[in-house]
């Protein structure tokens, strides 16, 4: 595998064996998630961009791994506030840690620092880009919940124009012959440059914008995204969108004994509270493999994995 000891900046460099091979690691942290592996390792966490499930998820696979965090959940509160550049904060932080982990507005921002760290960067997301370690965690609830990657009708519901899991997904997703079906209002249609991407790598997809359960009666995996507010310049028309697709309890009836619905979190209301308790629900089970797929995901960018 190409990425061993390096950065994670995106999907496109992991072929296929590569990302069965991180999932398999993943496996083996879920059946003993606590070891000493990172002893002596410092692991930076730097969120220019809020976060629960991503950084949380990543402190707790150091702790959890016998490593040590440092970092911040609040720029406002270090020196780039004072006007330091993402270069110079990079450079510091690489004088303390053996890797960092950032999310960071600016799309890009993750490949940049990659380019002027001296230790391995992981992206936990940038701008409407890549958030590559939410689609391996993505991956591996496929894995589980389905027994195999090949061969999936994957339905994308929501904001597909700023949603940086569904861009990771085609990514990571085109060695396994998916069949995706895009959902979403006309404003945040899948971009131009993402179905070129999958028409240019042979992905079957075809676009919806009406969202019912008879578009939905085939999916092995229907995937549920925020309509994200702070990703909008206008916000007339996200108060037009943001309430257009709504998963209901009843809308499930028709769908296939094996479907798991997903969603990367945090969910504002595109899912209603009465789909929790269905069994096909698994959004919060995905959330917790996130856990496992980022002890997996530190443990290679330090060259740790055997
Ligand atoms: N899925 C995800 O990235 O969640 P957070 O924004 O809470 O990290």
């Amino acid at each position: 595998m190409d990425q061993t000891g390096r950065s994670l900046i995106s999907l496109e460099g992991l072929d296929r064996d590569d990302i069965l091979w991180l999932l398999g690691h993943a496996a083996k942290f879920e059946a003993n998630p606590n070891s000493k592996i990172l002893d002596g390792k410092i692991v930076a966490t730097l969120f220019f961009e809020p976060s629960t499930r991503t950084r949380l998820s990543f402190e707790t696979a150091v702790n959890r791994l016998g490593g040590r965090v440092i970092g911040f959940s609040d720029a406002a509160t270090t020196s780039s506030s004072k006007g330091e550049t993402l270069k110079d904060t990079i450079m510091m932080v690489s004088n303390y840690a053996d890797l960092i982990i950032m999310r960071h507005y600016l799309e890009g921002a993750a490949r940049y620092a990659s380019e002027v760290s001296p230790v391995p960067i992981i992206n936990a997301g940038d701008g409407a880009n890549q958030h590559p370690s939410q689609t391996m965690l993505d991956l591996y609830s496929m894995l589980k919940t389905q027994g195999r990657l090949d061969d999936l009708n994957i339905y994308l519901v929501g904001d597909l124009k700023y949603g940086r899991t569904v861009h990771s997904m085609l990514t990571a997703m085109r060695f396994f012959n998916p069949t995706f079906h895009f959902i979403s209002p006309d404003e945040l249609r899948m971009p131009e440059e993402y179905k070129e991407y999958c028409r240019n790598n042979g992905i079957k997809y075809q676009e919806h914008t009406c969202f019912d359960e008879d578009t939905i009666a085939d999916a092995d995996i229907l995937y549920m995204t925020r309509v994200q507010r702070e990703r909008f310049t206008d916000l007339m028309e996200y108060e037009r969108v943001k309430d257009m697709y709504i998963l209901k309890n009843d809308m499930l009836r028709k769908t296939k004994p094996n479907l798991r619905i997903l969603h990367p979190l945090p969910r504002v209301n595109e899912i209603a509270q009465d789909v929790d308790a269905n069994p096909k629900a698994y959004y919060f089970q995905q959330a917790k493999n996130g856990l496992f797929v980022r002890e997996a995901l530190i443990c290679n960018a330090l060259n740790l994995l055997k």
